[in-house]
């Protein structure tokens, strides 16, 4: 990166911040929930107040989307005791590269992103492959929130409540063949309504590509995310459908996906190829392995200043261990960074 300086429905019980708490903190958020007798849902109406997300104003959501809010309690997957990030930071602290390389870049500039209408094409070792319309790509899932502490390599964090489904239901549906065993995720290239794109200093050879293996895809906390906020994403978010890998850095989750494919060998993913001994394939958030030009043993939980920077220990697999250790067994982290 460019730095200038440096359950999961199966999650414990204490993990599990009760919803009346919760759904407090959410209306600290802004105000606009505080209303919501504790157990009633959010339903759409009031997630897209203005007042609650002041800045960035939610489009008219498409009717695929409406329907598919999600029906469950919100809690189901929470960050033990860990305020939720204020929606502004979490949308005008942003890497989008094809937006700008400055944080702010991506708030003012993604506007100019179409996502209507929206194409996602499965190709590669599957039984079915196609090209999807967004609304038919998305009829098989429902969606579900899961609120995960997302931790750039670049050493700041968030926590975010995104709203999704798993990977693994994408997986059963698209039928891979014995040869997969990666899957790759390739971001939109269009230079027209990308200016990273038609920059002449870019360093990434476009498009932005990430990728897993399949036994880190079928994992249930590996999601593929449509919202956040109980709204859409918002552009500069990677609408209109972005990778969630709470446990690794955050260049894994890809932004503004429209391909997805089943491969045999390990895809070349972006930052692996423009600084392979700074960013590898893994990218587990590792406290004990430090990039080669700053430490990742702490880390500045956003909103972060001069005087409250607001730094924290960082866990292994960014505190995931418990569900995703025993993907690595045996594999030497330090070389498999
Ligand atoms: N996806 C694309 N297509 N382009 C990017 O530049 N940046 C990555 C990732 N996904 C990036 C991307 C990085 S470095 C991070 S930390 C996260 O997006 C940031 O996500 P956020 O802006 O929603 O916090």
């Amino acid at each position: 990166m460019l730095i200038k300086s440096p359950s999961a429905s199966d999650c414990k019980e204490s993990d599990v911040t009760p919803e009346s708490f919760y759904l407090s903190r959410r209306s600290l958020l802004g105000g606009s929930l505080a209303g919501l007798a504790v157990g009633a849902l959010p339903r759409w109406s009031e997630a897209s107040d203005a007042s609650q997300y002041a800045d960035v104003e939610p489009g008219a959501a498409p009717g695929w989307f409406k329907d598919k809010l999600p029906t469950t309690q919100w809690q189901a997957m929470t960050v033990k005791g860990e305020a939720i990030t204020p929606f502004k930071d979490a949308t005008h602290y942003n890497n989008f590269y094809e937006f700008g390389t400055d944080k702010g870049d991506p708030a003012q500039n993604a506007g100019s992103l179409k996502t209507e209408p929206w194409s996602v094409v499965i190709d590669g070792e599957v039984g079915k492959p196609g090209r999807y319309a967004l609304e038919d790509f998305m009829k098989p899932y429902q969606l579900e929130e899961r609120i995960y502490r997302l931790r750039c390599v670049e050493a700041w964090s968030m926590v975010i409540p995104w709203m999704g489904f798993p990977i693994s239901a994408l997986l059963k549906q698209v039928e891979p063949t014995a040869n997969a065993k990666y899957i790759r995720f390739e971001t939109l290239q269009d230079p027209k309504t990308m200016p990273g794109q038609r920059s002449g200093f870019a360093l990434i050879d476009w498009p932005y590509v990430e990728g897993l293996r399949l036994d880190e895809a079928m994992n249930p906390l590996a999601i593929l995310a449509v919202g956040m906020y109980g709204r859409e994403l918002p552009n500069q978010n990677g609408a209109p459908l972005r990778l969630v890998v709470p446990w690794k850095y955050g260049f894994k989750s890809v932004k503004s996906i429209v391909r997805i494919s089943l491969v045999s060998e390990q895809p070349k993913t972006t930052w692996q190829s423009i600084a392979a001994n700074e960013y590898g394939f893994y990218a587990n958030v590792n406290p004990t392995v430090d990039h080669p030009r700053w430490t990742q043993a702490h880390e500045r939980r956003l909103p972060s200043g001069l005087f409250s920077p607001n730094i924290r220990q960082t866990e292994m697999f960014n505190g995931y261990g418990e569900q995703v250790a025993s993907l690595y067994t045996g594999m030497d982290l330090r070389k498999n960074y």
